[in-house]
């Protein structure tokens, strides 16, 4: 059996202007990289994942069970992503795309 801590969804749909030319392969490259680096592989699982409809600002990232999405993320935000939101709980407020997440409540 395997518990983690965290879920990393990167969006690495393949249409054309979609997340996967956008740099989602390498996104996942680099998560599964750093994610490792840190010592979090047993906590941290990181999957691909297909559309959120959000590819109109960059290549996307989702943190669950925080319902956070990312925005616009190039590899070379991984290291900063992986330290702050993955180890030490932090969202990196720069790239957090304030416009989706998940609600506390059920409507
Ligand atoms: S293709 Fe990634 S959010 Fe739409």
């Amino acid at each position: 059996m395997a518990f983690f801590l965290r879920h990393v969804l990167v969006c690495t749909n393949e249409k054309p202007g979609h997340c996967g030319e956008l740099g989602g392969f390498g996104l996942l490259e680099a998560f599964r990289t750093q994610v490792k680096l840190a010592g979090l592989e047993n906590q941290v699982l990181v999957s691909k994942t297909g559309c959120t409809k959000q590819h109109h600002l960059g290549a996307a990232v989702i943190v669950h069970p925080d319902g956070v999405w990312y925005k616009g993320v190039s590899v070379a935000d991984v290291p900063e992503l992986v330290e702050s939101h993955l180890k030490k709980g932090i969202v990196v407020a720069r790239l957090q795309n304030k416009e989706i997440g998940l609600s506390k409540k059920v409507v």
